[in-house]
């Protein structure tokens, strides 16, 4: 059994008043194996921000595998967006864009959907398919347990607020290929947790920013092993300075791949 914490959408630069202090302990006592965080960890990619936000992931006493949203680029800063888009991310959080995490029971692949060229929308990435395919071939266990974290959602709902990642219903199938169980998403500050394409797809809403769409502030604690996922939301209601479970979706396998218990 392995248990991951899934932050998502920090937005460093425009924060919930008294928040930080009791995610930081909500992780904390948590003990997860890891914590992955699903990018827009700053508001604006503002040095400040990054700092800001190198400076949470330095609290965490526990492996972090982040990746960057489309809020980590620096959008009005042209010359530097064109030339070197990825520059104030690899300079606080980084060099590597897609980190993998792996220990004797899973691997936790990082895909960075963000497009320096488009202001919001993300686009699954060309090569990863194949560099999926690479990865599992490198631990063929068919027990190992494969965590995909990215920040955009690859398949939305009709009437969800923002445009749909470009490539995202492939590289859904380019996943289940590669064998993934668990795909972690940020983008949309909507929570959710379903079953698609035989892997369980888990979005997190805004852990710590005032960006919410009436939604609490929140973050995933999930449980993973061979035949069972179970995530609980906890949450924290606007104005309250803690968080605590919210809401619980479990999973389990079955032949055909994962399905809602
Ligand atoms: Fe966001
Ligand atoms: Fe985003």
């Amino acid at each position: 059994l392995r248990r991951i914490l899934h932050l998502s959408d920090l937005h460093f630069g425009r924060l919930q008043d008294g928040l930080t202090e009791p995610l930081l302990d909500a992780v904390a006592r948590a003990r997860p194996h890891l914590v992955a965080i699903s990018g827009d960890l700053t508001q604006r990619a503002q040095p400040d921000q990054f700092q800001a936000a190198r400076a949470f992931v330095d609290r965490i006493d526990t492996p972090v595998v982040a990746v960057p949203g489309n809020h980590d680029v620096p959008l009005g800063a042209i010359f530097e967006r064109l030339l070197n888009p990825w520059g104030r991310w690899r300079r606080w959080l980084g060099d590597d864009l897609e980190p993998v995490w792996r220990d004797g029971r899973m691997d936790v692949i990082g895909l960075n959907t963000a497009d320096p060229w488009r202001w919001q929308r993300g686009r699954f990435p060309r090569n990863a398919g194949a560099r999926l395919a690479a990865l599992a071939g490198l631990t063929p266990d068919p027990d190992r347990l494969r965590i995909v974290v990215a920040h955009h959602p690859l398949i939305q709902r009709r009437e969800d607020p923002k445009a749909p990642t470009r490539g995202g219903r492939a590289g859904l199938a380019a996943l289940a290929r590669a064998g993934v169980d668990l795909v972690l998403t940020g983008h949309l500050h909507l929570w959710r947790a379903e079953a698609a394409n035989g892997m369980v797809l888990c979005a997190a809403g805004s852990s710590l920013s005032t960006r919410l769409r009436g939604e609490d502030n929140d973050f995933n604690l999930v449980e993973i092993s061979t035949d069972h996922i179970t995530i609980v939301r906890h949450g924290a209601p606007e104005g309250s300075t803690a968080y605590a479970p919210v809401g619980e979706a479990t999973f389990h396998r079955a032949s055909e791949g994962w399905r809602s218990a």
